[in-house]
Formats: structure tokens, C-alpha cells, sequence
């Protein structure tokens, strides 16, 4: 069955493969996704179906701001929906936690783009060569509705020690 829960260790060799697949000159190394079990800040999520890793998302909750440091579906897996599963999930899980969701996106990444519209986000700013190969980036962002305060995060934070 499908499923999104906190990302594991163990889920590290998956992640990165779809990493690598997905972003070429931004990709993340090893190191660097080990590094976010140590921030008591990063949300680190994963979409999976029977062990099979088929995307992530990392997430970092600052104040009352959420930013989407990394989100990807496996490519052979895109235009069926998951990535909008990941993203409803991740401001679902915020609601109530936070203001608001902010996010850098290439401005050629028009596929993301509209995932990301389509969710309600709107461009806040555009980047100018933001990325290391030059290209703009926009941020965008999405207003975050008041839910009634539940302890989803920090049960979040409990069962992943
Ligand atoms: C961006 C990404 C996460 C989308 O995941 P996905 O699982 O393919 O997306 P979904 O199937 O949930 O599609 C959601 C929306 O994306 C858009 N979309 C899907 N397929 C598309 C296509 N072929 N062309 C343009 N837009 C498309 C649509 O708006 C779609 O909504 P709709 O089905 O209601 O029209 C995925 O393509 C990916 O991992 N890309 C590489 C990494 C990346 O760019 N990450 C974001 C960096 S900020």
C-alpha cells in the first residue's frame, strides 16, 4: 500500500538515485541528506509502496515559515499524481504548524511550476541566476490556512528518535 512517512537511513540509496535522475547540476550528496536527520528544523519525508521508494520531499520549518529544500518522484513514475499526493500530504501535515510554504523553482521547470500552481502557490519573486548554472529562479509561495493546533510535528520529531 502507499505511503508517505518520515525518511529513514536506510531510504538514503533510493533517495539519492531519484536525486541524481531528477537534478543534474543542483543534485545533493549523501552527506547531505544524512545531515538533515541531525536538524531538529528538517522534515524529512519519503512516498514509498512496499519498500519501494518512489519520491521525497525535505523540508525545513523555521518560525512559522516552511520552505521545500528538495522535492522529487522518481522519473518513471511522473504525470501519475504522486507528486501531488507529496505536496497535498506536506500542507496538510503544516496546517495549523506554520504560515506559510515557500519554495525556489527553476524558471525553465514548467512542469513543477504548474504542480505547484495548480496547489495554489503563486510567484512571490524571481531570482535573478540563482542557480549555478545561471538560470532565474522564482520563488513561490502559498498562504497557509488556520487549522485547529494539534502536536503532528512534534509526534513527528518523537517517533523519529
Ligand atoms: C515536479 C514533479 C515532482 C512532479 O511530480 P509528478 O508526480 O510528475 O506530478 P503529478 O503527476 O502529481 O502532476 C501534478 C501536476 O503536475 C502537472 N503535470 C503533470 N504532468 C505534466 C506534464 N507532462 N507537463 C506539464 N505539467 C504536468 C500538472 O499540473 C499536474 O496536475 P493535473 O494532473 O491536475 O493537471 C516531478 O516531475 C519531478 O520529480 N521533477 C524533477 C524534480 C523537480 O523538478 N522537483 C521540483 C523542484 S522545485
Amino acid at each position: 500500500m502507499m505511503n508517505i512517512r518520515e525518511m529513514r537511513p536506510e531510504d538514503i540509496d533510493q533517495v539519492l538515485r531519484i536525486n541524481e535522475e531528477c537534478f543534474t547540476t543542483d543534485a545533493w550528496s549523501r552527506k547531505a541528506f544524512e545531515r538533515e536527520f541531525e536538524l531538529d528544523y528538517s522534515y524529512p519525508f519519503v512516498l514509498e509502496e512496499d519498500g519501494k521508494i518512489m519520491g521525497y520531499a525535505v523540508v525545513w520549518k523555521v518560525l512559522d515559515d516552511v520552505s521545500i529544500m528538495s522535492f522529487a518522484i522518481d522519473r518513471s513514475l511522473w504525470g501519475k499524481g504522486y507528486g501531488k499526493r507529496l505536496l497535498s500530504f506536506i500542507i496538510e501535515y503544516f496546517k495549523g504548524e506554520a504560515k506559510s510554504i515557500t519554495l525556489d523553482v527553476r524558471r525553465s521547470n514548467l512542469r513543477a511550476i504548474r504542480l505547484y500552481k495548480s496547489m495554489g502557490f503563486k510567484i512571490v519573486a524571481e531570482r535573478p541566476r540563482y542557480y549555478s548554472d545561471g538560470e532565474n529562479a522564482f520563488q513561490m509561495g502559498l498562504e497557509l490556512e488556520e487549522r485547529d493546533a494539534t502536536d503532528k510535528g512534534k509526534t513527528f520529531k518523537a517517533s523519529a528518535q
